[in-house]
């Protein structure tokens, strides 16, 4: 299990700007991260601006559609012609401000990977749901219907992340103990479709990753990486995130 390659990921959200383009582009460019896979998932409109090649760039978000009459969404395709290899899907942001069912998070999925991205696929329970003792059967539920859309083959190209809603954004960490049970739960549930996908299956940590708490939680043996927010728009604190993984 061990020989999963780390990966972690950067997601601006809805910040940057070409500056900052410049500035991480240059900063990560002059790393060698080593046996670490590193992504950083822009707003689309600055994919071009990046020439990377210490790293991969993303986008946030995919049209569940391939083309058409939907004003304002961005294609798979379109993502990949503009320099995306990776692409987040069903943020849990995604799926609050913009109701994304599980449903619609699935054909994110298969539209990325019909254009050549990797999906990296969030799930994670509110606060409420941690506090009724159900967040397991929560989570499992969300990536089943991933699972269930994709085929287990199909899904086998995923990337997924654990984000607990109530630690993103907050300063409030899930424990290394709490995501490292989460994680091995969902792996367990991956392992009674395929032993083999869920060896080979990384799953990333999201929620209130900092420079000082990445290497205790990228120490668990079912988290293979993580998935940072606000701590990803400082090169300096990303960088360091990316060599404790
Ligand atoms: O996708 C990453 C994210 O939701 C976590 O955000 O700011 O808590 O690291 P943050």
């Amino acid at each position: 299990a061990t020989e999963r390659k780390s990966l972690v990921a950067g997601n601006w959200k809805l910040n940057g700007s070409s500056a900052l383009v410049n500035e991480m582009n240059q900063a990560l460019n002059a790393c060698d991260f080593k046996d670490t896979q590193v992504v950083v998932c822009v707003p689309s409109v600055y994919l071009g601006q990046f020439s990377a090649s210490s790293f991969d760039v993303g986008a946030q978000d995919v049209s569940s559609h391939e083309s058409g009459a939907y004003t304002g969404e961005v294609s798979a395709d379109m993502l990949a012609e503009c320099g995306a290899k990776w692409v987040i899907v069903g943020h849990s942001e995604r799926r609050t401000y913009h109701a994304e069912s599980n449903a619609v998070v699935a054909q994110k999925a298969q539209r990325a990977l019909e254009a050549g991205l990797i999906p990296i696929v969030c799930f994670g329970e509110e606060e409420s749901i941690r506090d009724s003792g159900d967040y397991v059967e929560h989570c499992v539920k969300q990536v089943a219907v991933v699972v269930e859309h994709l085929g287990i083959e199909r899904f086998a190209q995923c990337v997924l992340a654990y984000e607990p809603v109530w630690a993103i954004g907050t300063g409030k960490t899930a424990s290394p103990e709490q995501a490292q049970e989460v994680h091995q739960k969902v792996r367990e549930f991956i392992a009674q479709k395929s032993a083999e996908v869920a060896d080979g299956m990384r799953i990333l940590y999201g929620g209130s990753v900092k420079a000082d708490n990445a290497s205790e939680l990228f120490s668990q043996p079912d988290v293979d990486g993580g998935l940072i927010g606000g701590a990803s728009l400082k090169a300096d604190d990303f960088k360091a995130i990316c060599q404790s993984a």
